[in-house]
């Protein structure tokens, strides 16, 4: 086959069956994996956690990024779908070799898996080859764009402890700028209905990112952002991402750091939560990250379950 043949366009199907972002996403797609997320909650709990809907698939993890959770979560997800699975990280990969991107990707894609999970650190990069290959890719986190699963599965998790996203009060809290966990959750909180407060220094909130959706709020203060929410996510600040320090580290916590005392100004039913890896003591303190109402590891619970529903929409099973 040459590689040339792999750049036509691809089946519409093949498209649909990707999950690059949740901007584009339509409603009724989101609906149906929230869905579907919700009905493979239980299962995690279960003795034997194991389906058979994937037998006889491969699905290839790819990535470029640093992951602890995100690659693990999605492994044990196909798993537990009894897919075949592989990992491959870009340290060890041929892409050390000088290979391009789009040549790792072909090379993969000619080996026939069924879908491909990929985080790369550079924005759109799933984008740009779902365009191409022949299979079906799956973006687990692109650059400071979108971390679609992360907003899936936050969603689910705001659902076991509310019960609906329609009107609720959501701050959104740190280095907004650099979050593709900020800008996926703004995109499927808002067409759901949610209120949203983004709150950050200047130098990690752009105002344009109150163009992002209808019903956003932009502040610096924190103690503005938490009062009267229902939902307080914390991000982490992402050196990665940055070519200099945008606020000094010492004093981070001072002004952006999440504690006890500014659950007072939420409601009295407020959770917390946060992507991870959290730092504790720099965007929130141990006391948070420990109590009762703190979510963080529900949320990860929660992501196996999200990316088994997103592993049989990409593979077409379902
Ligand atoms: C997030 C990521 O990688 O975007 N982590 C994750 O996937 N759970 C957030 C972060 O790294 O801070």
């Amino acid at each position: 086959m040459a590689l040339s043949s792999f750049f036509s366009e691809r089946p519409s199907d093949l498209i649909r069956r990707s999950l690059l972002d949740i901007e584009n996403l339509a409603r009724e797609d989101l609906e149906w994996l929230l869905s579907r997320s919700q009905h493979h909650q239980p299962m995690q709990a279960e003795a034997v956690k194991k389906l058979n809907t994937l037998r006889g698939k491969t699905i290839v993890n790819l990535f470029f990024e640093s992951s602890t959770r995100t690659r693990a979560s999605f492994e044990i997800a196909a798993k537990r779908l009894d897919a075949d699975t592989i990992s491959i990280s870009a340290q060890g990969s041929s892409l050390s070799k000088g290979e391009t991107l789009v040549d790792t990707l072909n090379t993969l894609s000619a080996m026939r898996p069924d879908a491909i999970v990929m985080r790369h650190a550079a924005s759109g990069a799933p984008h740009f080859l779902s365009r191409f290959l022949p299979t079906p890719i799956v973006n687990a986190g692109d650059g400071r764009h979108e971390h679609p699963t992360q907003a899936l599965l936050d969603a689910i998790t705001i659902l076991d402890n509310k019960s609906s996203l329609d009107g609720l009060n959501v701050a959104i809290i740190g280095d907004i700028a650099h979050s593709r966990v900020a800008r996926s959750n703004v995109h499927l909180l808002s067409k759901f209905g949610a209120k949203l407060v983004l709150c950050g220094p200047a130098t990690m909130l752009s105002p344009n990112m109150a163009h992002l959706a209808e019903r956003i709020r932009l502040t610096h203060n924190i103690e503005d952002a938490v009062t009267g929410a229902d939902v307080i996510m914390m991000l982490r600040v992402q050196l990665e991402r940055q070519n200099m320090l945008p606020f000094p580290k010492n004093e981070y916590f001072q002004f952006y750091g999440l504690g006890i005392e500014h659950l007072k100004l939420a409601k009295s039913d407020a959770i917390v939560m946060h992507p991870g890896p959290i730092n504790r003591g720099r965007e929130l303190s141990s006391e948070v990250a420990d109590f009762p109402r703190s979510m963080i590891l529900n949320q990860v619970e929660n992501g196996v379950a999200v990316r088994m529903a997103v592993l049989e929409r990409a593979c077409g099973v379902s």
